[in-house]
């Protein structure tokens, strides 16, 4: 039986960094035990070694995609350290003093390129994270259609989720980090090229990764750093406990709704030959050399199940953190104002609900 087994080869273990909580294995199977639906059904995390799911598309090296993936504009992100923390635009602006974790550009696939060359030699790093839509050429779209839709379709049935929603595709450094958050929607995260270490913490430890409250632009993310956790800010970071994936090219990693993420861009052995064209622009021309080695994911976004006509007791987990969402955005709307959440909280919580 390969359940528990960790995917051992094609990346450095050198580029694994060391963190300060336990980490344990999720499991890895095949599509064809029965197993992976018992996980997927209880909302646990898998690895699904052999689903075929996006065969068609491990042809995506950048050469493929810059022939293919059409004149449409890309979201590419900058960052001045290897994390890129998400934050939400519109809640930024009217934050008024909220310093942006990251910059964000809108460039055509070409220029991404260029920019991939260029800034080999300053301090930026950047993460392309790109909605696949109807931009992209022919090509691409059959890939897409060539996708093992039978096999996810049936998983989306039997589980009652909503529709597909979208597929972020992703284009990384080596070294590149999203750091810990969680995504209200079921995730089938999918990986084409290179290696991607993805730690996992079910919904169940709120309290010990602190969330931003809702209304913040980095609603959804921790506000711990791995790397330098803040344990006075934070003590009980110290009792988070990690599962982990590291997951390669045909690989599928399900991500439960709420459940925290953070994935890291591992360093491969042998960077793959992207077949660059030349650019027949004016500037500089590229060939695959001037490429540093990326990594290349697609994930697939599906919709909640409709809650169940009759809630069992105790709720969930992620029925819990659904809850506090819920009142999080009821106050902020009945107060007027998300500033005033946190004291009316304490004011009804404190000497009240927590004294023993
Ligand atoms: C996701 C996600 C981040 C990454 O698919 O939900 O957080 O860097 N991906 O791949
Ligand atoms: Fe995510």
């Amino acid at each position: 039986m390969s359940y528990g087994k960790r995917r051992r080869t094609g990346y450095d273990p050198a580029s694994i960094q060391e963190y300060t909580f336990p980490i344990e294995n999720i499991p890895r199977l095949s599509a064809r035990d029965p197993e992976v639906y018992r996980l997927i059904q209880a909302s646990r995390p898998v690895v699904i070694s052999d689903s075929g799911l996006i065969n068609s598309a491990l042809k995506w090296n950048l050469g493929y995609l810059q022939e293919n993936l059409g004149d449409g504009s890309f979201h590419v992100y900058g960052s001045k350290d290897n994390r890129f923390k998400y934050y939400d635009e519109k809640r930024a602006k009217q934050c008024k003093s909220f310093p942006k974790p990251v910059k964000r550009y809108e460039v055509s696939f070409n220029d991404f390129l260029k920019m991939l060359m260029e800034k080999k030699n300053t301090r930026e790093r950047i993460y392309l994270q790109q909605m696949l839509n109807e931009s992209v050429g022919q090509e691409i779209v059959k890939d897409y259609v060539d996708f093992n839709w039978d096999w996810v379709g049936r998983i989306q049935n039997e589980q009652g989720w909503g529709p597909l929603s979208s597929n972020l595709l992703l284009i990384g450094l080596e070294g590149n980090i999203t750091p810990v958050h969680y995504d209200e929607q079921e995730n089938f995260f999918s990986q084409i090229s290179g290696y991607k270490r993805c730690l996992l913490f079910s919904p169940d430890q709120f309290e010990n990764l602190y969330p931003h409250p809702v209304a913040h632009p980095c609603d959804r993310q921790s506000q711990v750093d791995f790397s330098k956790p803040d344990f006075e800010r934070f003590p009980k970071f110290r009792n988070a406990r990690a599962m982990e994936a590291i997951v390669g090219p045909g690989d599928v990693l399900y991500i439960p709704m709420y459940w925290w993420h953070q994935v890291e861009s591992l360093k491969s052995l042998s960077p793959i030959d992207h077949k660059l064209r030349d650019f027949s622009t004016t500037t500089s021309s590229g060939s695959s050399g001037d490429i540093p080695p990326v990594t290349v994911s697609v994930n697939f976004w599906y919709r909640a199940a409709p809650l169940p006509a009759t809630v069992k007791f105790p709720i969930s987990a992620q029925q819990r953190v659904s809850v506090m969402r819920n009142i999080e955005k009821l106050l902020a709307s009945a107060l007027g104002s998300a500033d005033e959440v946190g004291k009316l909280l304490s004011t009804m919580v404190d000497g009240r609900y927590n004294e023993e």
